[in-house]
C-alpha cells in the first residue's frame, strides 16, 4: 500500500481528535487492568481456548487486546452503540426500554452485545466450523464486559453519560465521561500504585482475597450472561457516585476523588472476575454438559 498522503494524515488527525470527545470506554488501562484480572481466574480450558483464539499481535496475554474495540471504532461504525446503553436521566435500567441503537434497533447496545458475542462463542470447537470470527467474538466480550462495570456507560442520554458535562478534575478541563474512564484511574494509579499499571493490578488482586467475590459471581442464568444486573449496578452508581456533586462547571478534587476512586477500583475488579466468570462458562465443556444451571463460578 502506498503511504498515505499528509492530507489525508492531518484529516485523519482531525477526526480521530474529534472522536475522542465522545469518548469511548474505560480507557486503554481500565480495559487492560480488567483483563489482567481476567487472566487469573481462567480455568484451564478457558485459558486454553483464549490462546487459541487470539491473534498471534496478543503475544498470548488477553489483556493486549482488550482495547482492542475502541480501536476499530471507524472501520465497524455500527458497533459504537455496542459501548454503552442510555437511559431517559432515570437510575434504573430497562433492557426492553434501554437496549437499542439511535435507530431503535432492539439488543444493539453494551448488554445486548455481551449475550451476542457470547452466544457466538459458544460455538468454539463446533463442527463444520463456527461462521463467526471468533477470534473478533472474544476481543469484542472482553472490552464490553469491562464497559458495562464503568458506571457512565450505562447513564443518561441527554448528557451522554456525562460527556456533555463539563467539568475540572482538579486543573484540567474535561468532561465527567472522561473523568471516570481515565483521570481517575490514573490519579489512583498514581497515588497508591507507583504510576504502574501492574502494581495497580497487584493491588487490586491482592484486595480480592479478601473481598466477598462470591457475590459477585452469583448469576443463575442459563441462557445468557448477567450483563442486565451488571447494568442496573452501573446505573445506580452513576447516580450515587459519579453525576452526584458533579454539575456542569464543578472543580473535582480530593473529596470526589476519595469518595470514588474507591467504586472505580471495584468496577475494575468486578469487571475482571466476571468476565472470566463468563468465558469459564462458555469454554469449560464438561461442566456445560453436566449441569445446564451451574452457577458461573471463578476458577479459584
Ligand atoms: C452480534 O455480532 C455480529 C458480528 O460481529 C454483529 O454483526 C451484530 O451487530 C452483533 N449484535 C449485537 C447486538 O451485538
Ligand atoms: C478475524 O478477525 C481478526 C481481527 O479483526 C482479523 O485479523 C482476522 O483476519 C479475521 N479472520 C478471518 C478468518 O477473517
Ligand atoms: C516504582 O517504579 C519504578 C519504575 O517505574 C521502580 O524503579 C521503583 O522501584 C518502584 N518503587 C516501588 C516502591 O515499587
Amino acid at each position: 500500500m502506498a503511504a498515505p498522503r499528509p492530507q489525508k494524515l492531518l484529516l485523519l488527525l482531525v477526526v480521530s481528535l474529534l472522536a475522542a470527545r465522545r469518548a469511548a470506554a474505560w480507557g486503554k488501562e481500565g480495559h487492560i487492568i480488567t483483563c489482567k484480572i481476567a487472566e487469573k481466574y481462567l480455568s484451564e480450558e478457558a485459558a486454553a481456548a483464549v490462546q487459541e483464539l487470539l491473534p498471534a499481535a496478543a503475544g498470548g496475554e488477553l489483556s493486549t487486546m482488550c482495547p482492542w474495540a475502541d480501536t476499530v471504532r471507524f472501520r465497524y461504525h455500527w458497533a459504537s452503540p455496542l459501548h454503552y446503553a442510555n437511559t431517559p436521566g432515570v437510575c434504573n435500567f430497562k433492557n426492553t426500554r434501554d437496549c437499542h441503537n439511535s435507530k431503535g434497533v432492539q439488543g444493539m447496545c453494551v448488554i445486548g452485545a455481551i449475550n451476542n458475542y457470547t452466544t457466538q462463542l459458544l460455538t468454539h470447537g463446533d463442527s463444520p466450523k463456527s461462521s463467526w470470527n471468533l477470534t473478533e467474538s472474544l476481543m469484542f466480550l472482553a472490552h464490553f464486559v469491562g464497559d458495562v462495570h464503568q458506571p457512565l456507560h450505562v447513564a443518561f442520554e441527554e448528557d451522554e453519560g456525562g460527556n456533555n458535562i463539563n467539568i475540572r478534575w482538579y486543573k484540567r478541563k474535561e468532561n465527567l465521561h472522561h473523568t471516570w474512564d481515565v483521570s481517575i484511574i490514573e490519579t489512583v494509579m498514581k497515588k497508591l500504585y507507583n504510576k504502574t499499571l501492574d502494581t495497580m493490578v497487584e493491588g487490586l488482586n491482592a484486595n480480592l482475597q479478601t473481598d466477598d467475590i462470591s457475590q459477585w459471581e452469583d448469576c443463575a442464568k442459563t441462557k445468557t450472561t448477567c450483563a442486565n444486573d451488571y447494568a442496573v449496578e452501573s446505573v445506580g452508581l452513576a447516580c450515587k457516585y459519579a453525576y452526584k456533586d458533579a454539575e456542569e462547571g464543578t472543580v473535582l478534587g480530593d473529596e470526589y476523588y476519595n469518595s470514588r476512586y474507591p467504586i472505580v477500583e471495584q468496577r475494575l475488579a468486578q469487571g475482571g472476575i466476571r468476565l472470566a466468570l463468563i468465558l469459564n462458562r462458555i469454554f469449560d465443556k464438561t461442566n456445560r454438559k453436566a449441569e445446564a444451571t451451574m452457577p458461573l463460578y471463578a476458577a479459584q
